[in-house]
């Protein structure tokens, strides 16, 4: 049975009430978010917790969202203890009235004795590997984390499959929950219990699906994360949408360059309701991999050149080109979605011919024997799995799509 729940972010103070409960918690951080997050700052003059001083959280005030291309602040710090002054106007302090807390020293404040340490690392693919969980898991054993701890892991979707999959080797398996602070791990990597790592250059090759007890989605986070990876996650965004719901992508493509919160828990529900169908992969969750398989190659050939939500929306523009030529849709499906994404600013021409990237198809886990589940659309909302041969997708996927708009 899934018992995942995905929960909206009320900030720290939210987080803290979560794990009220907890006797014990560890938390798995990438380095990048563990300081000066907008995470940790709080919001006067309505903030409810103002008074009380206690940890508690910042909410962006903008209507419309985190921009893409653009980091939308509305708090910066004005000097090392003192108050913070918005863009917008509004009066921001740091988190318990100091500043410089980390997300450790914050979920100690909260926790106290409770909180039994934390592990610290640069995310990175060449940093996803066994040799960072075995780091992990010996951190976690000299912090004397017992089997009824639970495992917090904030930052992007390497590190919450690096802790999940952490989590769950440690001590047989331990709980563990998801704070995920880039957009693709909103919308995706920290929803659904996949977690893992990679294997002498071969993505995710080693891992286990095991649910979170609850994923913790604050779009706070986005504020600072880079251009190049909110676009990422607009491809998992859009791509979710793609799948599930004809009408939100067409709304998210509008909205953009914004994203808007309503979207990325729409995008994470559309998620978490097909992973509740099929939490194993053995039939509908498939799905989730439109263009993956492409994109999976893609990664592996450009040796980490193209990021993985680059490389998705070049997949499912490939996976769409293959729908339209196959005539799973009417010919137009192509160049509908270029012309979502293009506005998106995600890169629609894949650096290898189809043919190219045959090789790396041919072993991606989806493969079994000749034949490979390829997933494809008959139009927006409907995906349909086709297992193909790949000769059969090399001819059909050959050139370009034709410019007629829809
Ligand atoms: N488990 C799943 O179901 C699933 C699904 C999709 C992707 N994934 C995995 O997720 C990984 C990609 O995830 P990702 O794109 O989140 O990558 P990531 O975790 O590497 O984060 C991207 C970069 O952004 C930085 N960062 C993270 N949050 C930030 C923030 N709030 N502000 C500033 N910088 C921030 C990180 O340090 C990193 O440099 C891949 O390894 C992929 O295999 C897993």
């Amino acid at each position: 049975m899934v018992t995942q729940r995905l929960i909206p972010g009320t900030g720290v103070a939210g987080l803290a009430s979560l794990l009220q409960n907890e006797r014990e918690v560890f938390l798995v951080c990438d380095a990048a978010v563990h300081k000066n997050t907008p995470f940790l700052y709080t919001e006067g003059p309505n903030c409810p917790d103002r008074a009380q001083n206690d940890p508690v959280f910042v909410h962006r005030t903008d209507e419309e969202g985190p921009v893409v291309g653009k980091n939308a602040s509305f708090c910066t710090r004005d000097g090392e203890n003192g108050p913070a002054v918005g863009e917008n106007g509004l009066f921001c302090t740091p988190v318990g009235g100091e500043a410089g807390l980390t997300v450790g020293e914050v979920l100690k404040r909260a926790l106290g004795e409770r909180f039994k340490g934390e592990f610290l690392f640069d995310a990175s693919e060449a940093a996803k590997g066994m040799s960072t969980v075995v780091e992990i898991e010996r951190a976690m054993m000299e912090a004397g984390l017992s089997r009824g701890g639970l495992v917090l892991s904030i930052g992007g979707g390497i590190t919450t499959d690096v802790g999940g999959f952490a989590a769950s080797l440690y001590k047989r398996g331990v709980r563990f929950a998801n704070v995920p602070t880039t957009l693709l791990a909103m919308v995706d990597a920290a929803i659904g219990g996949k977690t893992g790592v990679n294997l002498d250059g071969y993505k995710n090759m080693v891992g286990v699906i095991r649910q979170p007890e609850f994923v913790y989605i604050d779009d706070a986070f986005l504020q600072t994360l880079p251009e190049r990876e909110m676009r990422c996650g607009v491809a998992e965004l859009l791509k979710t949408f793609l799948l599930g719901d004809a009408r939100l992508y067409e709304e998210a493509v509008a909205n953009l360059p914004h994203v808007s919160r309503e979207h990325i828990l729409a995008a994470g529900r559309i998620k978490e309701a097909i992973v509740a169908d099929d939490p194993f992969e053995s039939g509908r969750r498939m799905i989730l991999n439109l263009g993956h398989t492409f994109a999976h190659a893609i990664e592996k050939l450009s040796d980490g050149a193209v990021a993985h939500g680059e490389a998705v929306a070049m997949g499912i523009v490939l996976a769409c080109r293959l729908s339209d030529r196959l005539g799973v849709s009417d010919g137009s499906l192509e160049a509908y979605v270029r012309e979502g994404f293009k506005k998106a600013g995600l890169p629609l021409e894949s650096p290898y011919s189809v043919k190219e990237l045959s090789g790396a198809m041919s072993r991606d886990k989806k493969a079994a024997g000749e034949k490979i589940k390829f997933i494809l659309l008959e139009s927006p909302g409907k995906p349909v799995i086709k297992e193909l041969v790949l000769s059969e997708v090399i001819k059909a996927c050959g050139g370009r799509a034709s410019l007629a708009s829809r």
